[in-house]
C-alpha cells in the first residue's frame, strides 16, 4: 500500500518479519501517528492480535503465521505459543486457518513468508475480479477496514477499488464510521486518502438514507468468516447495511480470500460471536457518554444471512450463493489450502 511518510510516497505491508521481530504497522494510532510495533516473542504478538494493534481476517492469520516462526526461533514452548494466540479473538477464521497451516509446516519462516505472500497476492486477485463489478462514475459503499490494512496489501473490499482507480475509473466511497472503534472513519478514509480515492465518511446511521436516495450503486463488504451456506460475519453493522442494500435494490458483494471460508460451518449461527469491552461502547475519546452507572453490550460482529449477498468476490472468481459448491471444490483442490 502506498503511503505519504513526511511528504514522501513509500510503500508498505501491513505486517512483515525483520531481523526477528514481527513488525506491524500500529493501527490504534492511525491516522494521526504512522508508527510500527515490534513484536520480540508469541506474548507480543498474542497482545497486539487480542489488543488490535493489528486486526482485519487475514493480517490476524499472517500476524499468527510470522508470530508463530518467530516463537520457534526464539526457542518457546510451541505448544503454549499455540494456545496463546489461539485465544486472542474467536470470529476470523483467517487465525485457525494460519495456526494450522503453520503447525503442519513445522512453524518455519519461509511456510510464514509463503503465506504472507500468498494472502496478498490472493487479495490483488479479488481487485482483479471485483473491479469488473464497478462502472465509471459508481457510488460504493463500505463497512469497517477491509483494505490493505486489514490483509497485507490491496485489501478485500478495496482492492476492487484499488484497482478501478488504477483503471481510471471515477469513483466515490461512502465510508461508514463504524463505531465502536470507528474502523471506517481512522482507517477506511486513510487509506482511501493515500491512494487519492474520493470518499466521504459517514455516520453508520445514515447508510440507509444515502440508499434511499439512490446515492449508493454498490456495497461491497469484507468478511471474518463465510460459512458452507455463505451466511457471513462481519464487523457489527454489516447486518443492516445488507438488509437496506436489498431493501433498495442495490447490489451487495462480499470479498474473500479462501482462507475466510469455513466449509466446516453449516450456517452463520454456529460462527462464535466476540463480544468486546463494554467501555469500547461507553467512553468516547477519553470521556464517558452515558450515565454513571449505565452498562453497554459490545458484540464485535453479526452474521448476515446468505440471502442478502449478491456475490462472493474470491481469488477463484465471483460466485453467487447457489454456486458456493463450486467454490468449495477449488478451494479444497488447491494445494496452499
Ligand atoms: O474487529 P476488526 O477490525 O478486526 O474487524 C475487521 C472486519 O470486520 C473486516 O471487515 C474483516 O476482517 C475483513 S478484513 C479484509
Amino acid at each position: 500500500m502506498k503511503i505519504n511518510v513526511d511528504g514522501e510516497e513509500r510503500k508498505f505491508r501491513s505486517v512483515w518479519f525483520e531481523k526477528d521481530e514481527v513488525v506491524l504497522i500500529e493501527q490504534r494510532n492511525l491516522p494521526e501517528k504512522i508508527e510500527f510495533y515490534r513484536a520480540k516473542n508469541s506474548d507480543d504478538i498474542a497482545y497486539a492480535i487480542k489488543h488490535m494493534v493489528v486486526r482485519g481476517a487475514p493480517a490476524i492469520g499472517v500476524t499468527a503465521a510470522y508470530g508463530l516462526a518467530l516463537a520457534k526461533i526464539k526457542g518457546e514452548n510451541m505448544e503454549e505459543a499455540v494456545e496463546k494466540i489461539r485465544k486472542t479473538r474467536p470470529t476470523a477464521y483467517d487465525l485457525f486457518k494460519a495456526i494450522d497451516f503453520m503447525k503442519s509446516s513445522g512453524f518455519d519462516i519461509h511456510a510464514a513468508e509463503r503465506y504472507s505472500q500468498e494472502v496478498s497476492g490472493r487479495c490483488k486477485k479479488i481487485g482483479e475480479y471485483g473491479n469488473v463489478l464497478i462502472a465509471d462514475g459508481s457510488k460504493i459503499l463500505t463497512h469497517c477496514n477491509a483494505g490493505a490494512l486489514a490483509v497485507v496489501d490491496w485489501g478485500t473490499a478495496l482492492a476492487p477499488m484499488r484497482y478501478a482507480k488504477e483503471s481510471g475509473k471515477n469513483i466515490f466511497v461512502f465510508v461508514d464510521e463504524t463505531r465502536p472503534r470507528l474502523q471506517g472513519a481512522k482507517l477506511t478514509a486513510w487509506e482511501l486518502e493515500q491512494e487519492g480515492i474520493d470518499h466521504a465518511i459517514i455516520a453508520d446511521n445514515a447508510a440507509g438514507y444515502f440508499m434511499k436516495k439512490g446515492d449508493v450503486n454498490l456495497a461491497i463488504v469484507g468478511a471474518d468468516r463465510i460459512c458452507a451456506n455463505g451466511d457471513f460475519a462481519n464487523k457489527i453493522g454489516t447486518y443492516e447495511k445488507a438488509v437496506l442494500a436489498k431493501e433498495n435494490g442495490i447490489p451487495f458483494y462480499v470479498a474473500a480470500p479462501g482462507t475466510t471460508f469455513d466449509f466446516n460451518l453449516k450456517t452463520g449461527d454456529e460462527i462464535p460471536i466476540e463480544e468486546r469491552d463494554q467501555e469500547e461502547v461507553l467512553v468516547v475519546n477519553g470521556k464517558k457518554i452515558g450515565p454513571e452507572n449505565s452498562k453497554a453490550r459490545n458484540p464485535a460482529f453479526d452474521v448476515t444471512p446468505n440471502r442478502y449477498v449478491s456475490g462472493y468476490i474470491t481469488e477463484y472468481g465471483i460466485f453467487r450463493p447457489d454456486q458456493l459448491g463450486d467454490l468449495k471444490r477449488k478451494v479444497q483442490s488447491d494445494l496452499f489450502m
